[in-house]
C-alpha cells in the first residue's frame, strides 16, 4: 500500500494529544510528577500558579513600601507625642508600629518565595508608599493623620486582594489578614477621636 505524504499528515493532524486531565479536570499522576521535575528553581511557584509574578511582586513591594512607611510615622508619633492623652495614645503608636513592621516582614517573605526581591530601599520608600509621612501637628493631628494612612491602606488593600481572586490563594489569604488589622487600626483611631476632648 502506498502510504504518500498527504496520508501521513492527515494522520499527524487527527492524532489527539495525550489527555492530562480526566473528565472531572483532574491532572493525571504522571503528568504531575512530571511537571514537578520541570522549573526547580521557582520552588513554591508551579505550572498551576497562572498570576503574573512580576505585576504581583511590584504591587508587593508597593504594599511593603507603604507598611514601612506607616511603622516610621508611627514610631515618629509614639517619640514625639506629648499631652494629658499622651500615654494611652503613645501605647496605641507603639502597638500599631510593630504590627505594621510585622506586616512588612510577612509581605517581604512572600515577595521572595515568589522568586522577587524586597524593595526597601529608603531613598525611594516615600514615593512608592501609598500612605503618607505626616508628622501631625498635635496629638489629636497625628490620630486623624493615622486614620487616614489606615484607611488608605484598606483600600488598596481589597483591590490587590479583588485583582488576585483565586490565582494566589496564599497571597490572598495573607493580605485579607493583614486588612482585618488594618480595619481594626482604623477603628482605634476613630474611638479616638470620637471620644476626644480639647485639640
Ligand atoms: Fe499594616
Ligand atoms: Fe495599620
Amino acid at each position: 500500500m502506498k502510504h504518500s505524504a498527504k496520508t501521513a499528515k492527515k494522520h499527524a493532524v487527527s492524532a489527539k494529544p495525550a489527555a492530562t486531565t480526566d473528565e472531572q479536570g483532574f491532572t493525571s499522576v504522571q503528568t504531575l510528577r512530571k511537571r514537578a521535575r520541570e522549573g526547580l528553581d521557582k520552588g513554591p511557584v508551579t505550572f498551576t500558579y497562572t498570576i503574573d509574578r512580576k505585576q504581583l511582586v511590584a504591587k508587593l513591594n508597593d504594599a511593603l513600601a507603604t507598611e514601612w512607611v506607616c511603622v516610621l510615622r508611627y514610631m515618629r508619633h509614639y517619640f514625639s507625642a506629648e499631652g494629658m492623652l499622651a500615654e494611652p495614645v503613645k501605647a496605641e503608636f507603639l502597638e500599631h508600629a510593630k504590627e505594621e513592621q510585622s506586616h512588612a516582614d510577612l509581605i517581604a517573605e512572600r515577595i521572595v518565595q515568589l522568586g522577587g526581591e524586597p524593595d526597601l530601599n529608603p531613598a525611594t520608600l516615600t514615593a512608592r508608599s501609598h500612605a503618607e509621612y505626616k508628622e501631625g501637628k498635635n496629638l489629636r493631628d497625628m490620630v486623624k493623620e493615622n486614620l487616614i494612612a489606615e484607611r488608605i491602606a484598606i483600600d488598596s488593600y481589597r483591590e490587590l486582594i479583588n485583582w488576585i481572586g483565586d490565582r494566589d490563594t496564599t497571597t490572598k489569604r495573607m493580605l485579607e489578614g493583614i486588612l482585618a488589622m488594618e480595619e481594626e487600626h482604623a477603628d482605634d483611631f476613630r474611638d479616638l477621636l470620637n471620644g476626644w476632648i480639647g485639640d
